[in-house]
């Protein structure tokens, strides 16, 4: 327990003393850490450019980062992990509510009380030799009615450095904070690696036993083990999705894992689209899209995360909570994703697992056409064309400021967000999810989501070409009871009406025509898509109503200018009673999956979905 404290060091008792705040639950809560994992110092965070300048330096010192050569990346930095530390671990991912059911059929459960008694074990004495950091952030607006607030304590200034990129932090959040005693998720965090007297640090410490948990009722986070992203930004993943799911059901609001999308029409009209893909479906760049239509424009708000809650006239509007981006470097590059890019090449990045080049820079597959002749690969070794393996890690990282995004919407940073119009789900599937379809109703859209599937590439481990089920792309990150989220998902639709809801669409640019290739040219192209929700929700596109909603006919998208076959076209749009026969299997097995807790709504659209497909 962690009332067996121990003194801490008179440098530690100082930083607690003179503390920037006389905000008492959280100076307690600090010095009770402290206690348990004895810091030799403690660190306030303030978030200036002063504070991130030093610590790169000390990281630099450390040979955690190397600091780029100015001319691509300004004031840039690569850090390189260790080889067992590259992602999130989702089979060290706990959701510890106080009942099993609580967590539900696809979290990993243990009881709050035990797991924090292996924790506490583990944290005792963890920071040894190293400096506890102190991090006050919010997620979302600072001016918002209802700011989120976090304090996340940790031992590494990789994350100091990086959380100051994804979320705001610091002196401001920390005294509007202690003015109001607002609430805020306490959030802690250590690599597991303390240091003895005089033995002498690595770059990338960590340790091998890790736990990312997530308490749900308490709105605690306790992060053990690894340095990685999504493991130990703990304002991400761990707040932004999983407990904010969890204060989203009891609040009356969502927490998803969804892009932000601003579109404008050539009229000048704008519209709001967020959209829920698994990973290795092209996110990213649908969030920074170059539409291949004259005349329309796409403007990014997020790329990862969608808070919706809902306005005094009832009307959902949704904000992006976070200040930065955390991308995936492979594949994002200037053939692909120039806008990406841009921003960048602004500088003030934090790159994770690249590879370093000759003249001081970074890069990684797909950055461009023309491959390097010879790189540092990420794990220091020479490599060339010929070393038959990827140069930069598959999940290597940038981590760069959203502001430096040259097509970032201005109501980014509307402290209340924008009225949210459309929500698109969308799956890698080469058969049977047409191109686009829009839903029949609230609860038939939830279903979708709910059963929103895509088959598995190379980007992940195992085996590819399996069709996975990833609701509403939240599987890792819904923090209590799936058939609790789907219930509220359906209640907030009842309770709001269909007529303030979003609509929802549903999208796969992945179908293939019957030899093999791709029905739809996807990237740029699928602003058509987009154009025909667009249109949809302004009451002049046309569709054919199907079984699985309305599908645009074949002269219902605008192709004009478009290289598109009418076969692949057909292909692209078709909706096949057959292939849906062959589906159903697996989507029974899959509701299965919640047993009891699944709504009753959701079983009577699998019925309706069986009815059709027979008729
Ligand atoms: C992460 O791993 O930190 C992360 C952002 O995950 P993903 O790219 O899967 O959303
Ligand atoms: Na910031
Ligand atoms: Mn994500």
């Amino acid at each position: 327990d962690i009332s067996m404290a121990t003194a801490l060091t008179a440098e530690a008792e100082q930083s607690i003393n003179n503390a920037p705040t006389n905000y008492t639950e959280l100076v307690q809560w600090v010095r009770e850490i402290a206690e348990l994992t004895q810091p030799d110092r403690i660190v306030w965070a303030d978030g200036s450019q002063e504070e991130y300048d030093r610590l790169a330096g000390e990281l630099v010192d450390a040979g955690t980062f190397v600091r780029l050569s100015d001319h691509e990346f300004p004031n840039s930095y690569a850090a390189f992990s260790d080889p067992d530390d590259v992602a999130r671990v989702e089979e060290r991912t706990f959701i510890c509510s106080q009942t099993a059911e609580g967590a539900g059929p696809t979290n990993n459960w243990r009881d709050p009380a035990e797991m924090k008694q292996t924790m506490t074990k583990l944290y005792r004495g963890c920071m040894r030799g190293r400096t506890m950091y102190v991090i006050p952030f919010v997620m979302g607006s600072l001016d918002a009615k209802d700011p989120k607030y976090g304090v996340e304590i940790t031992d590494s200034a990789y994350v100091v450095c990086s959380m100051r990129i994804m979320a705001t932090i610091g002196t401001d959040v920390l005294e509007k904070m202690s003015k109001t005693n607002a609430f805020f998720v306490k959030a802690l965090h250590s690599v597991g690696a303390p240091l003895a007297e005089g033995q002498e640090d690595v770059p990338w410490p960590c340790n091998l036993e890790k736990y990312i948990v997530q308490f749900p009722e308490t709105r605690e986070i306790w992060s053990f083990g690894s340095g990685y992203g999504g493991n130990a930004l703990l304002g991400k993943k761990c707040y932004a999705l999983r407990i904010a799911s969890a204060l989203a059901h009891d609040e009356g609001w969502m927490a998803e894992h969804m892009l932000v999308l601003k579109v404008t029409n050539p009229a000048g009209k704008s519209r709001y689209v967020s959209a829920a893909f698994p990973s290795a479906c092209g996110k990213t760049n649908f969030a920074m899209m170059e539409p291949a239509i004259d005349g329309w424009k796409a403007e990014m708000i997020g790329d990862d995360i969608a808070w919706i809650r809902f306005d005094e006239n009832n009307k959902a509007r949704v904000v992006n909570p976070e200040a930065g981006l955390f991308g995936v470097a492979p594949g994002t590059g200037w053939p692909t994703n120039p806008n990406a890019m841009r921003a960048i090449a602004e500088g003030n990045t934090i790159f994770t697992n690249v590879a370093l080049t000759d003249d001081g820079s970074v890069w990684w597959e797909g950055k461009t056409d023309e491959v390097p002749e010879h790189l540092i690969d990420w794990q220091g070794n020479d490599w060339t064309p010929e070393s038959g393996r990827p140069a930069a890690h598959p999940n290597s990282r940038f981590c760069t400021p959203i502001s430096q995004v040259d097509m970032l919407a201005e109501e980014y940073y509307a402290p209340e967000g924008v009225p949210l119009d459309a929500i698109i789900f969308g799956g890698r599937r080469k058969t049977t999810v047409p191109l686009v379809s829009e839903a029949k109703s609230w609860e038939h859209g939830v279903f979708q989501g709910v059963t929103l599937s895509s088959e598995t590439t190379a980007a992940a481990k195992g085996a590819v070409g399996v069709v996975r089920r990833d609701p509403m792309a939240m599987l890792p990150f819904i923090g209590y009871n799936a058939g609790d989220y789907f219930q509220h998902w359906l209640d907030l639709g009842q309770k709001y009406g269909a007529e303030n809801m979003p609509k929802i669409y549903y999208v796969n640019w992945f179908r293939r025509t019957a030899d093999g290739g791709f029905a739809w040219p996807g990237f740029g192209e699928n602003s058509r898509v987009v154009k025909w929700i667009f249109d949809r929700l302004e009451g002049t596109a046309e569709g054919e109503e199907t079984f699985v909603g309305t599908v645009p006919g074949k002269d219902d998208l605008d192709v004009s200018g478009l290289e598109i076959s009418d076969e692949e076209l057909k292909a692209a749009l078709n909706v096949s009673a057959g292939e849906w026969a062959q589906e159903l299997p697996g989507i029974d097995q899959w509701l299965a999956t919640f047993g009891d807790k699944l709504p009753p709504a959701l079983k009577d659209q699998r019925d309706i979905l069986a009815r059709s497909i027979q008729q």
